[in-house]
């Protein structure tokens, strides 16, 4: 069945002229069809730089947003619209402006997985792969607003030795990784190397000997001399990590670190999304010209 899907998916997919975007924690099924599999950063600039006319992106809404911030002129469609990141949803651009008065002299720092609305309110954009790189980048900046997730601002800030001012937000997938899981999995797995996402509690990162992105995790992997790897992340990270790694060993942290929102997609959902080319992700003008300004200054950085 997936065969015939996966043949009618490429078939529709040149006649529409689209292409299919999936982020690394998407099902095995639709990381397959994909043209292209990656972090937020890398769909973003893969969206802003395609020639295709319709993207099919298989992620969550924050992710499709940026996509049609980046490119208006294209048909930017989700297989599921309802495909939505609890923590991007923890921070309304209202709750972003008041928190602005409270601290008129400060630049504001927005994670990638943040609302179209909430962007529009940023200075400059960062994702996971340039969260440090974005902060060190503001050294002449006294006072520094990082929303919405704390525990990439508590990393960022150790890292960078800044104080930043953040909200309380945080990823409700990421949190349910414990210190206990890793020190376990270490005791079955004494020689493997720990990756941990920078969404993960500060007492979980502490016992990582890599903090990075989706992808960065996969290239640790790929170019590590280890050959066994505890990944915390969300557990969909692993089908890649095993695909692009065959001679290497994978084991999640944790199997209760599954994002719902990120299962939702499938191969009949994306032949149908292609096929009625909807659900549509557009943002309205006056929305996407600030939106735009906060993720271009971050593409000058990183
Ligand atoms: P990455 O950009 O590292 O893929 O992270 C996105 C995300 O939503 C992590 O939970
Ligand atoms: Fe959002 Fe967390 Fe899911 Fe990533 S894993 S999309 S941060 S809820």
């Amino acid at each position: 069945m997936f065969k015939d899907l996966r043949e009618k998916i490429k078939q529709l997919k040149k006649r529409r002229k689209a292409i299919i975007l999936a982020h690394n924690y998407q099902l095995p099924e639709v990381q397959d069809v994909a043209d292209y599999r990656g972090d937020s950063l890398e769909l973003s600039r893969i969206a802003a730089n395609t020639d295709a006319k319709v993207i099919v992106f298989c992620g969550v809404h924050f992710m499709a947003e940026t996509a049609s911030i980046l490119c208006p002129d294209k048909l930017v469609i989700m297989p599921d619209i309802h495909s939505g990141c609890p923590m991007a949803n923890m921070l309304t651009a209202e709750d972003l402006r008041k928190l602005k008065q409270r601290y008129p002299q400060a630049i504001v720092v927005g994670y990638v997985n943040t609302s179209a609305e909430v962007k529009a309110e940023l200075d400059i954009c960062c994702t996971s792969t340039n969260a440090v790189a974005v902060v060190n980048a503001l050294k002449d900046k006294k006072e520094i607003i990082f929303v919405p997730d704390k525990y990439l601002a508590d990393y960022v800030s150790k890292k960078t030795q800044r104080k930043l001012i953040c909200w309380n937000g945080f990823c409700p997938t990421h949190v349910k990784i414990l210190p206990e899981d890793i020190k376990r999995e270490k005791k079955f797995h004494p020689f493997a190397k720990v990756m941990v996402h920078p969404e993960c509690l500060p007492s979980v990162v502490a016992l990582a000997d890599n903090v990075s992105s989706t992808s960065q995790m996969c290239k640790f992997a790929g170019e590590s001399e280890a050959k066994e790897f505890i990944v915390g992340t969300e557990i969909g990270l692993i089908y890649r990590l095993k695909k692009d790694n065959p001679k290497k060993e994978f084991y999640p942290a944790s199997e209760a670190a599954v994002c719902p929102n990120m299962k939702r997609i499938t191969q009949e959902k994306i032949l149908f999304a292609l096929e009625e080319l909807k659900e549509e992700v557009r943002v309205p003008d006056n929305i996407r010209r600030r939106a735009k300004k906060a993720i271009e200054r971050m593409f000058k950085i990183i």
